[in-house]
């Protein structure tokens, strides 16, 4: 079993895992929406062990987490979010969904300095609950009265990721010192000139992204409900 980061040519067979095992399902975009905006933090399950009979034969996604970090957070705290996680009937209790979860939450904090991980389950999700308040250590947040399309009730969760965050010293290993060090590293000749002068300067806009492009809108559309 492999376990690695979400790449686009994985979505149509990420999004027919989602529709085989969850009713809260996606247009391609909102997962292309997820990968090209925080490639870090989305995963596939791939069953490596089914014999590839030609080189075209798509990989074997067992299960996926799928996930992104708030772009406007209420509290203003920066936190990431899982949009949605599942792993094939055949694949369960194989510690699959736990090691997809750790992955997704570690490059939250290291890569974009999360605070904590946040996430919506339906009141009923018996083993869902399980793995996040009792193997993970999620904390449910609150309720939310009829979050989803036919009426059931979420669970808000959250769970600390202080403890994941780097530390000073941390990337203090042998080899990142030695080039740091070495006095006669080549970084080569600056290149290009756009932006040294205020003439240019002004020609250099902030551009939107996000939901100031509309993204918002994609957001956890259920196709179902539709
Ligand atoms: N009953 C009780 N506890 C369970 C169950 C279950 N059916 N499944 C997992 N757990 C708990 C156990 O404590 C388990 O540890 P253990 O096997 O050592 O006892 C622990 O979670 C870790 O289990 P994993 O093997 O990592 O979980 P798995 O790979 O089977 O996936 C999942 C769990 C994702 C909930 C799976 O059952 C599934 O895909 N369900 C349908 C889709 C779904 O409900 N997704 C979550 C929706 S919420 C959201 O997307 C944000």
């Amino acid at each position: 079993m492999d376990i690695r980061v979400l790449r686009s040519d994985d979505i149509p067979h990420v999004q027919q895992t989602n529709i085989t095992n969850l009713p809260e399902n996606y247009f391609c975009k909102y997962y292309m929406y997820h990968a090209m905006s925080w490639p870090q933090l989305s995963y596939v399950a791939v069953d490596v062990s089914r014999p590839q009979k030609t080189p075209y034969d798509p990989p074997k996604i067992v299960g996926y987490v799928l996930a992104k970090m708030e772009e406007e957070p209420s509290d203003g705290v920066q936190h990431g979010h899982i949009t949605s996680l599942s792993v094939m009937r055949t694949h369960r209790r194989l510690g699959l969904a736990e090691k997809l979860m750790r992955q997704s939450q570690r490059a939250m904090a290291e890569t974009y300095g999360a605070k904590y991980v946040s996430l919506h389950v339906r009141v009923s999700n018996r083993a869902a609950l399980a793995l996040y308040r009792d193997t993970l250590g999620f904390k449910v947040d609150g309720t939310e009265a009829k979050y989803y399309a036919d009426g059931e009730d979420a669970y808000g969760m959250k769970m600390n990721l202080d403890h994941l965050k780097p530390k000073p010293g941390d990337w203090d290993d042998e080899d990142f010192k030695e080039e740091e060090t070495s006095g006669d590293a080549d970084e080569g000749d600056a290149v290009g000139s756009l932006g040294k002068n205020k003439e240019e300067q002004e020609l250099l806009k902030k551009v939107k992204v996000g939901r100031g492009l509309g993204v918002g809108e994609l957001v956890e559309k259920n196709e179902s409900a539709a």
